[in-house]
């Protein structure tokens, strides 16, 4: 018998996948009695937004059962649960990439136990690469719709809505608080590749023909929660804008700094989110 690692990283039956979730939603709920009204993924360089919640219960990757670990730059590794405006909420600090070598189920586990504990929405924020020429570093993008070029999301086979993944009612209060609190919020095309590495200059130079921002996560998460009926929203935040006269390469370095810097603005809007009346 495979061990629950491994078989997360296969392609588990209907069955084994709901015993899962229950395992895990278990665990969470005898350490924390909450409903949590929304759930958030915090993405590169956004980890910030934990130091802003108040803290009632955490839980190292390690300790969830069938949870992965984080590897990447910039991604912590713990679930919390606490109130973040006073509003209770389920975040994720640090999230799983494919280029870390997990397994699609293993990167959308999370979302199926934040829809069994009965989060009411999921909000998602990740670093991307402006492709539009009129995006500007620090921007955010507020992702209407996306283009897959992750690959197959081997071992899922998701059934979507047929209405849009990106919750139109999260959406245009969004733009509003945006508006309110004249935060820069662009509206746009996400493009998920692979990674890990950034793009080359030729792949830049073809992706601004098909999007706004390109970056290497939060697809196969939208794809779950459509799934699952969980309306979401995602945020991107724009770290480096492609040129076609730029001669340098992305670093890390760049993108962690860029999203640091433009951190304040997307913690506004995710709290004013979450106190709104939808
Ligand atoms: N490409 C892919 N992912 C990214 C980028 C980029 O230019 N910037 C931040 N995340």
């Amino acid at each position: 018998m495979a061990d629950a690692e491994e078989l997360l990283a296969m392609n588990l039956s209907a069955e084994q996948l709901a015993a899962a979730v229950a395992e895990t939603t278990a665990v969470v709920r005898a350490g924390w009695s909450e409903h949590p009204h929304a759930a958030i993924i915090l993405g590169t360089g956004l980890g910030s937004l934990a130091e802003h919640i108040t803290i009632e219960a955490e839980w190292d990757y390690r300790d969830l059962p069938h949870f992965a670990r984080s590897t990447a730059d910039g991604h912590r590794g713990r679930l919390l649960a606490g109130r973040l405006a006073d509003v209770p909420i389920l975040a994720m600090d640090g999230r799983f990439h494919a280029y870390e070598g997990y397994s699609f189920s293993q990167i959308t586990f999370p979302i199926r136990v934040f829809a069994e504990l009965g989060a009411s929405f999921l909000i998602l924020s990740n670093a991307s690469g402006g492709l539009n020429p009129t995006l500007r570093s620090g921007d955010i993008l507020l992702i209407d719709d996306h283009i897959n070029l992750m690959g197959p999301l081997v071992g899922q086979v998701f059934k979507l809505p047929h209405e849009s993944l990106y919750d139109p009612r999260l959406l245009a209060r969004s733009e509003q608080i945006a508006n309110e609190e004249a935060i820069p919020l662009r509206r746009g095309t996400y493009i998920a590749m692979l990674g890990p590495n950034y793009e080359t200059r030729a792949e830049y130079c073809w992706l601004r023909t098909l999007g706004d921002a390109v970056g290497m996560s939060t697809v196969p998460e939208v794809l779950a929660a459509g799934e699952l009926g969980l309306p979401v929203v995602a945020f991107s935040m724009v770290t480096n804008v492609f040129r076609l006269d730029d001669t340098q390469q992305t670093t890390s370095e760049e993108v962690l700094h860029a999203a640091s810097n433009a951190e304040p603005n997307l913690r506004r809007l995710v709290t004013k989110l979450l106190t709104s009346d939808l």
